[in-house]
């Protein structure tokens, strides 16, 4: 991948526009919850603002219907936290496509929700073209948001006199590039969540280029289907079983292999206090509902992962929310924490079960992206980064 860094840019007296990432959760009163996007955001607003530059940030909050801004879709908390973080100033614009706004150099405004002005999300040329006009750099921070080819983050690109990643764009491309395109092998992959209909490309594009591929949750179910164990009442896809089989036998043409569970913990009721009991992954009986893997599954997991050059994790293996069914998804976090190997992970519960077992230090690189790291990890090319390449 080849685009302009911001790093590389000369800024002083510049107009920097600067799409970033700010879709923060936010409680019912709109406090924000987790600001790890906002601190994400900020090493490309402050070397900004350190080069000389007069500063622009916008970002989409949510889904907003357009040509509105409701109380909930207003970055208003989004200024209040950057103006904090920042330690400066950060008046919030709204109805900014036009201008008519000022911002002197090494000052920073933050723009409302670009998803409310019309033609964002159908990236309107005409659109692009007038936010275009009020930069002279413009940059391309919101990786989360990537694999939308919306307004800010793609046709505004082609139109700005020079459009530029930002250093998170840039970070997040470099540590998905070192780990699928350019991986010390042996690459391995954990892909888990509920269903396979949902990471089924995800699956047949790691199955042509992995090592081992360790899937998990419900994902593992429908496998275990496939290899002909019995799954009880678990969650599985039989309608995947096929899908499932293929995956298993391409893997095992290339080499390669998908380490299925050898021990299960299981239930009889998907709640926190129903007795778990561990079981042979052959002996899962009728009633039982597969909860999280065993530990001798977890120890195989863990020798397969110290011998990994690099790893790739999307997903908690078992249900680890509820004690009884964590220890499969702690043991794995446990051992990519004490691997030597180059790791990167994504996505929601990811995020959460790094942060429950502390290895935030350990992991080589945590994503931002959501749907963005889903859709790289599929092989798709992302619409904004792609941008950014056509204007190298
Ligand atoms: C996300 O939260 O994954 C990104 O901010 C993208 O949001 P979107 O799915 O609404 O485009």
């Amino acid at each position: 991948m080849k685009f302009k860094r911001l790093s590389d840019l000369d800024l002083r007296g510049k107009r920097v526009f600067i799409r970033a990432d700010l879709n923060v959760p936010q409680d019912d009163s709109l406090a924000i919850t987790d600001d790890t996007r906002i601190r994400a955001s900020l090493p490309a607003i402050r070397h900004a603002l350190q080069a000389g530059a007069a500063v622009m940030v916008t970002s989409h909050l949510g889904r907003p219907t357009e040509g509105t801004v409701r109380p909930a879709d207003s970055l208003a908390p989004v200024a209040h936290r950057l103006a904090e973080l920042l330690g400066c100033a950060v008046p919030l614009v709204s109805d900014w496509v036009g201008g008519g706004f000022s911002v002197a150099p090494g000052e920073v405004v933050l723009l409302e929700n670009c998803r409310c002005n019309p033609g964002e999300k159908a990236n309107d040329d005409a659109l692009a073209r007038r936010m275009a006009a009020l930069c002279d750099v413009y940059v391309n921070d919101a990786f989360g948001t990537a694999h939308r080819a919306e307004a800010t983050t793609h046709g505004i690109a082609a139109h700005a006199p020079v459009a530029c990643a930002g250093p998170l764009m840039a970070a997040e491309l470099d540590a998905l590039g070192r780990a699928l395109l350019q991986p010390r092998r042996p690459l391995l992959a954990i892909v888990a969540g509920s269903k396979v209909s949902t990471k089924l490309s995800i699956l047949k594009t790691l199955a042509a280029r992995v090592d081992q591929l360790i899937v998990g949750g419900g994902i593992a179910n429908t496998f275990l289907l496939a290899a002909g164990h019995p799954i009880g009442q678990s969650l599985a896809e039989a309608d995947l079983v096929a899908e499932a089989r293929a995956i298993i036998d391409l893997m095992a043409a290339r080499g390669a292999s998908v380490p299925l569970p050898l021990d299960v913990v299981v239930a009889t009721e998907f709640s926190a206090s129903a007795p778990a009991r561990t079981v042979p992954v052959d002996q899962v009986g009728p009633a039982d509902r597969i909860l999280d893997v065993g530990p001798a599954s977890a120890a195989r997991f863990a020798e397969l992962i110290a011998a990994a050059g690099t790893i790739v994790w999307n997903g908690p293996v078992g249900v680890f929310e509820f004690p009884a069914f964590e220890g499969g998804t702690r043991a794995l976090a446990q051992a990519i924490a004490a691997s030597s190997a180059f790791s990167i992970a994504g996505g929601g519960d990811t995020l959460a079960a790094i942060a429950k077992y502390g290895i935030t230090d350990q992991v080589g690189y945590i994503s931002t992206g959501g749907g963005a790291f889903l859709e790289f990890l599929e092989g798709r090319t992302l619409p904004a980064v792609a941008a950014l390449e056509a204007r190298a």
